[in-house]
């Protein structure tokens, strides 16, 4: 059985990643506002991780006998000022959802579920690929600048990304 705070605690996570999958979503729709189909893709396969990542957290609930409680998602952003905007705010975004990953932990420790501390390891590793993600992505689009073929480029890169569901889940049964 979960502990009450641990539960509580996941529950806004679950919250939190599918306001980030919402997040995507609305990024991929301005890409494709401004022509750049592959960051759009991009942007949908990030919508599918997101989904992913809410649903291992629900299944650890149901698994461990606790309650989801799924909870309305906020409204989302749906204009920024450019691509390197956009991804500087991904950036941003994934580095509070740090944040919100280290405090769930440290709350584990606190009420020594180590149970739920070992699922979230998961959630640590994937965390530094995400940022590091972004922060490539950021650092091409520097160097880019406004040279057109560079973005062209870019964006054909971007835009062979493919989805591959999150390990996790792969033996689920739920
Ligand atoms: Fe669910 Fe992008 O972290």
């Amino acid at each position: 059985m979960l502990n009450k705070k641990i539960e509580k605690a996941i529950n806004t996570q679950i919250n939190v990643e599918m306001w980030s999958a919402y997040l995507y979503l609305s990024m991929a729709a301005y890409c494709h506002s401004i022509g750049q189909t592959g960051m759009a893709r991009w942007y949908e396969v990030q919508f599918k991780e997101e989904q992913d990542h809410a649903k291992i957290l629900f299944n650890y609930v149901i698994q461990r006998n606790g309650r989801v409680i799924l909870s309305a998602i906020d409204t989302v952003p749906t204009e920024w000022k450019s691509i390197l905007d956009v991804f500087e705010s991904t950036l941003e975004h994934e580095q509070e959802i740090t944040a919100m990953i280290n405090n769930l932990f440290a709350l584990t420790t606190q009420e020594n579920d180590y149970a739920t501390q070992s699922m979230l390891k998961w959630f640590i590793d994937e965390q530094v690929e995400e940022e590091e993600n972004a922060q490539t992505i950021i650092d091409n689009l520097n160097i880019i600048k406004d040279n057109g073929f560079g973005i062209y480029t870019l964006d054909k890169e971007l835009g062979a990304r493919a989805y591959t569901q999150a390990a996790p889940l792969a033996n689920s049964i739920l």
